[in-house]
């Protein structure tokens, strides 16, 4: 596998978790080789953010090369409360333009969490489970250990709900609202952590320092709900694809 010649600067606890560590520009074909494997007609769970970009780059560039995603099905992570799927920052826009569109896959086998007030979390968990459950699901990290929406203080037990986002995610995400504050939703409807990890394989990317502090609680530090991320530590089959900087202890 590229890249899986670096070492790791560090061992998770669980001798389920397994990482490979890469230059940042490997990330995406690394792990695009591992979520290939849901292909031609398994389910996939769907992380947006920046994160799994390259990922999803490198699915479409092996499409080209005669991968078949077109029979995949799609599950999004989340979605913000109040926009609408036609508003160009909803994560239902981006699942639609920089996975579905472009992997060949039909808008009937997309789902993503509504983002309407009142809408049906347990709704979302019977159309997974409808689908036989999600076969890979690819996750992101936020800076305090976020892993979906389930910001911390999010326990093992959560499921498909409306949550209240963290100030530092609403932050952190600005920048795909024009770089305003204001007009980032408060809330989120976001699967929940028991709801990740009932998936049947988890691939966790991630790059850069500021990452590293909540990636290595995660892999190395105690399992609660402070780092929800460090729930990953139960699930018999996670790998983190990473670069050096996301694994570096704090300088
Ligand atoms: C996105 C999601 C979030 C992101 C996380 C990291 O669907 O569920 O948990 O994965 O906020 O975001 P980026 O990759 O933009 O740093």
């Amino acid at each position: 596998m590229t890249g899986s010649a670096l070492a790791s600067p560090l061992t998770p606890v669980s001798p389920t978790t397994r990482v490979v560590v890469c230059a940042t520009h490997e990330i995406g074909e690394v792990a695009a080789g591992l979520v290939a494997t849901v292909a031609p007609d398994g389910v996939l769970g769907v992380a947006t953010g920046s994160s799994p970009l390259a990922l999803y780059a490198a699915l479409i560039r092996l499409r080209a090369e005669g991968l078949a995603t077109e029979g995949l099905r799609l599950f999004a992570l989340d979605e913000y409360v109040g926009l609408d799927a036609s508003d160009p920052a909803s994560y239902a826009a981006y699942v639609r333009s920089v996975i579905a569109d472009p992997l060949g896959i039909p808008v009937r086998h997309v789902r993503v969490p509504s983002g309407y007030t009142g809408a049906d979390g347990a709704a979302y968990e019977r159309a997974i489970a409808e689908a036989g459950g999600v076969d890979v699901q690819i996750v992101g990290i936020g800076r305090n250990g976020h892993i979906g929406f389930n910001e911390p203080g999010s326990d093992a037990e959560t499921r498909t709900r409306v949550v209240e986002l963290d100030e530092s995610t609403r932050r952190a995400n600005a920048e795909h609202f024009d770089g305003d504050l204001s007009r980032v939703p408060t809330h989120a409807m976001t699967q929940g952590v028991a709801t990740i990890l009932s998936a049947r394989r988890i691939v966790l990317v991630a790059a850069g320092h500021a990452k590293a502090p909540a990636l290595r609680a995660a892999l190395t530090g105690p399992i609660t709900p402070d780092n929800p991320a460090s729930f990953l530590q139960r699930h018999p089959d996670v790998t983190v694809v990473a670069d050096p900087d996301a694994l570096q202890e704090d300088r």
